[in-house]
């Protein structure tokens, strides 16, 4: 059927990105061969690195951290982060246990997992969803919860509520005759059938059902179980526990999901190891100027207290903009001011480490994702090292926490916790690390916000300036997830091959 052409290879139904090859290059640019000078070693700049050698570019990559990834950052023992106020942590985790700090889930269409089966990067699924996760809404300025207010329910036991009672309600309608001028008698029929199926009803009623889970479990002999009485439809209304059900619906965020086995940074070390480690890649080496020549670039950088620079014929610059921004270049006022436009978003996780899985021991909760109208948004359990004996739990995903102190992101984010899972969440903690992206220094955010929307800026640059070109998730319809930082660096490699390609002999 494939050589037929009725459904496209796993390769063309992924992308159309055709990787620069060599023979493509008149032989006399190819003999004389193009150097490039890549600024920063994220995601963009590591993509970018690889796919201009597979056609013999001499790349060399500038990163001001000590490692390849950028923002795609799992945090291990002994690693070591200063913000922007000049705040140092250390982790101390375990040796083996980690977070992702930055990205932590990828889903099954983003290109992203192409580059892991091309890098041989192995991945697990991250559960996005899971029926025994929770849901925790307490009374917040003028909005009341109700009678579930500051309750955790399991996503399984609010499904079967929230689904019961919205069915029998179209159920009855249906009956009724109340939809009758929009369904023939046939589809209210069908109607009720799929009302029937969807809620678990008896004689059209949500009375509840094992759905919903077991207040007394059943086991051997003559125990059936018992299964508990639902609430009202009103204190299920009120919960508001429904409106959290899109969240799984979002073309990004449905299962399934994965990460890369050991830490999202594993594409990055990858990347950087199939671009030539640090043959390629120098690493401490902020850049502090970028200087368009008539026929090439210029770029300087800091390494061990000296300012470098190198020359080479085209700049691919990957530097979230927030920080480029301010770097000194001699760009067109049009891109300094293209630059100065999008604002850093403000998010960041804390990382808490507990000496006992409890969530898997006492909850039966094997990975997966908490919400709750809380600050914290979330508390997500690991998908990976299940069965183990420690874990770390991501105890917020938030920018709430940015301007606190280290300890007090640690005490509010626990706090929170505790009205969820009890005083075990305060017990039993061992250690936490926590990022504020914003204060990162070399990210200045979690991603860009388009203030007004992709606009003239955003346009202006999709374009290089004069040999400088731009790359990152900030220059896709991706923000916010790796795959927009790989789109954006294959849009720039072709755009540049193509460049190289009708350069005059
Ligand atoms: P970056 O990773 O920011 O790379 C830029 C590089 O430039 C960095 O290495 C930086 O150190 C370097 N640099 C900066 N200044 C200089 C300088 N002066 N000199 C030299 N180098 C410099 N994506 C997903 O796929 N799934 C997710 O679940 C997901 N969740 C996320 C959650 C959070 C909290 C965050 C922050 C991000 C998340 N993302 C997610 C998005 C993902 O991290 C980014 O899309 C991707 O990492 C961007 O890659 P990049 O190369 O464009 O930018
Ligand atoms: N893409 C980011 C996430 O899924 C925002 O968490």
């Amino acid at each position: 059927m494939e050589a037929l052409g009725l459904f496209a290879s796993p390769a063309e139904a992924a992308t159309d990105f055709a990787p620069p090859r060599a023979a493509d290059l008149p032989d006399a640019v190819r003999a004389r061969g193009t150097k490039v000078v890549i600024l920063g070693a994220g995601t963009a700049g590591l993509a970018a690195a690889y796919e201009l050698a597979k056609a013999g570019y001499d790349c060399t990559v500038l990163e001001a951290r000590d490692r390849p990834g950028g923002r795609a950052k799992s945090i291990r023992r002994g690693d070591q982060l200063t913000d922007t106020d000049g705040v140092t942590q250390t982790c101390r985790f375990d040796e083996g246990l980690y977070f992702n700090a930055g990205p932590a889930r990828i889903p099954n269409h983003h290109v992203t997992l192409d580059y892991c089966r091309e890098l041989g990067v192995a991945i697990e699924a991250l559960v996005n969803a899971n029926a025994e996760s929770l849901y925790y809404h307490e009374n917040a300025g003028a909005t009341d919860y109700g009678e579930l207010a500051s309750t955790p329910v399991s996503h399984r036991q609010a499904k079967a509520d929230v689904y019961g009672y919205i069915s029998e309600l179209l159920a009855q309608a249906a009956d009724q005759g109340a939809l009758d001028t929009v369904l023939s008698t046939d589809d209210a029929e069908r109607l009720i059938e799929l009302a029937n199926s969807l809620g678990g009803l008896t004689g059209g009623k949500y009375t509840g059902s094992s759905r919903r889970g077991y207040v007394d479990a059943p086991g051997a002999g003559h125990d059936a179980g018992v299964v508990g009485t639902p609430p009202s439809m009103s204190a299920i209304l009120q919960s508001r526990f429904g409106t959290r059900f899109s969240f799984e619906f979002g073309f990004d965020q449905a299962m399934m999901m994965w990460q890369p086995v050991g830490g999202m940074d594993r594409i990055s070390s990858a990347l950087a190891a199939a671009v030539g480690g640090k043959r390629r890649i120098t690493y401490n080496a902020p850049v502090t100027q970028i200087t368009n020549l008539t026929d090439g670039v210029r770029v300087s950088y800091r390494l061990n207290g000296r300012t470098r620079t190198i020359d080479a014929d085209y700049c691919i610059a990957t530097i979230p903009p927030m920080v480029l921004k301010s770097i000194p270049t001699n760009f067109a006022q049009a891109t300094k001011d293209a630059l100065a436009v999008p604002t850093g978003a403000n998010t960041g996780k804390i990382g808490l480490q507990y000496g006992r899985r409890w969530w898997e021991e006492d909850d039966k909760i094997f990975g997966g994702i908490t919400a709750t109208n809380m600050d914290i948004s979330g508390i997500w359990y690991p998908s990976s090292g299940f069965l183990g004996r420690k874990g770390v739990v991501v105890g917020y995903y938030s920018g709430s926490y940015t301007d606190l102190p280290v300890a007090d992101r640690e005490k509010r984010a626990v706090d929170q916790g505790v009205k969820i899972h009890g005083a075990k969440y305060r017990d039993e903690l061992e250690t936490s690390f926590s990022v504020a992206w914003p204060k990162e220094p070399y990210s200045l955010g979690g991603w860009v916000n388009w203030p007004g929307g992709r606009g003239v800026a955003y346009d202006h640059l999709l374009r290089p300036d004069g040999r400088t070109y731009f790359a990152g998730d900030h220059l896709s319809y991706l923000i916010a997830w790796q795959a927009g930082a790989f789109e954006s660096a294959r849009q720039v490699v072709t755009v540049l091959h193509e460049r190289v390609a009708a350069t005059a002999a």
